[in-house]
């Protein structure tokens, strides 16, 4: 079995979570290794609708065993409340079937206040971030004053972070951004509250990756977010705050680097964004609201309209590389049925010349114009295709010239959200 590593290779909600479900059919391990309930991923199987924000996505899958690696940051009341909804399903959430490492660090409410005080601060320049307390969180990580899954074990330790921690938060909440301080007590007391399911799940995450590794079974690395959003590579300052490239899968799951034997990108055949920052070819017209209707590109964690534009080869180039992606997932395809034109941006326009690499400068990204190609739309319902060759002249002409503009196989197309909706090239 190989160990396979999934990213988003855009901006965020490529239909990971899809790819990932499907994969997981053929892996008994499925780790999270970044981000925190920032991400939502909607499952759809059966007709049966499921949004998943921390849980790996292939817990919908039977005799799959789930692991939250330590790169992840951890809402706890999300988490419980997570467990709980899908408890509800009927979907076997045990901790013989979930864990989590005592090394994921904990987002506390300290950190959501902050969150949405500094992003309601930013006149002019708001990230727009989810306001899950993500950045706030792998803040104190970085600082070396966070509070880990595991230290819900020691009530003292908790409520001597939480006092500490406190002490300069309270001062920002209240004097600096006006906001409602936190009550040090209430958090320890809801926190501990939750310790005993929380440590019910307590595993080992590299000792169980090494076992898989030695029983000869695949583990799926399931990433967030996408390449785009990276805290280095990314479009900075727009970006989360953590490394959603394929190389976090390492760190934050504890395995060596040299573990992964395919890494998979996951592309929708157009492009989105929600939040701020540079999106070279968004379109603010008809066939971007055409895009946002028909493909539903809406939020799973916040609701929020997507922005919506033509495929970016460039930046599917880049994530090519910084991921060494092996192969992609292009998903969605069916949302372009009924453009009278398709177009792809192979290159931008920067300072007037031509260039087909991201500029690094802050701000560049903003000022590229793209240079698209143009491709003969289709009025075909593709989605009922699971087999490549059915799919009409001009689709496969589109994905054929997508793999050439970004130098890898599609390996996977998605053309509905159903498990079914899949073609798989061999
Ligand atoms: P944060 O991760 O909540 O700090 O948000 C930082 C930026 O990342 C914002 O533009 C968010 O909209 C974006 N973002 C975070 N998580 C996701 C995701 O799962 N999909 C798409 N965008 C995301």
């Amino acid at each position: 079995m190989s160990n396979t590593v999934i990213i988003g290779a855009q901006w965020g909600d490529e239909g990971k979570g899809k790819i990932v479900d499907m994969l997981s059919a053929q892996s008994r391990v499925i780790v999270r290794f970044h981000g925190g309930n920032n991400a939502g991923h909607t499952i759809k199987v059966n007709g049966q609708e499921t949004v998943l924000h921390l849980i790996p996505s292939g817990i919908l899958h039977d005799n799959t065993l789930c692991l939250i690696g330590n790169g992840v940051v951890l809402d706890p009341g999300t988490f419980l409340e997570e467990v709980d909804a899908l408890a509800g399903k009927g979907i076997d959430v045990s901790p013989a079937r979930l864990g989590m490492s005592k090394k994921v660090h904990l987002i506390m409410p300290y950190h959501k206040s902050l969150d949405k005080a500094r992003e309601a601060k930013r006149a002019s320049n708001k990230i727009g971030t989810t306001g899950r307390g993500i950045g706030p969180c792998y803040e104190d990580k970085a600082a070396r004053v966070g509070l880990r899954a595991g230290d819900v074990s020691n009530p003292a330790l908790v409520r001597e972070k939480v006092r500490r921690a406190l002490l300069e938060k309270n001062i920002l909440l209240r004097d600096l951004y006006k906001f409602d301080p936190v009550d040090a007590e209430a958090t320890c007391d809801e926190l501990l509250g939750f310790a005993p399911r929380l440590i019910s799940y307590f595993t080992d995450v590299e000792q169980r990756l090494h076992e898989a590794a030695e029983e000869g079974e695949g583990v799926l690395f399931e990433g967030a977010q996408g390449v785009h959003l990276d805290i280095d590579h990314g479009t900075y300052p727009f970006v989360t705050s953590s490394n959603t490239v394929a190389g976090s899968a390492a760190t934050g799951s504890g395995i060596g680097p040299c573990a992964f034997d395919r890494i998979v990108g996951i592309a929708k055949a157009y492009t989105t964004r929600v939040g701020a920052g540079p999106f070279p070819t968004e379109l603010l017209d008809d066939t971007g609201s055409y895009m946002r209707a028909k493909g539903a590109e809406f939020g799973a964690t916040t609701g929020r309209p997507r922005r919506c534009g033509w495929l970016d080869a460039v930046v599917l180039r880049a994530s090519v590389r910084l991921n060494g992606l092996t192969d992609i997932a292009l998903t969605k395809l069916d949302v372009l049925q009924n453009l009278p034109e398709l177009r792809i941006c192979v290159a931008y326009m920067f300072e007037g010349r031509r260039i087909d690499k991201l500029p690094q400068e802050e701000g560049a990204l903003a000022a590229v114009e793209p240079v698209y190609e143009t491709l003969p739309g289709f009025e075909e319902d593709i989605s009922g295709c699971t087999v490549f060759d059915v799919l009409p002249e001009s689709v496969r002409k589109y994905v054929r010239r997508v793999e050439e503009c970004v130098g890898v196989k599609i390996s996977i197309i998605s053309v509905g959200p159903e498990r079914t909706q899949t073609i798989v090239r061999s």
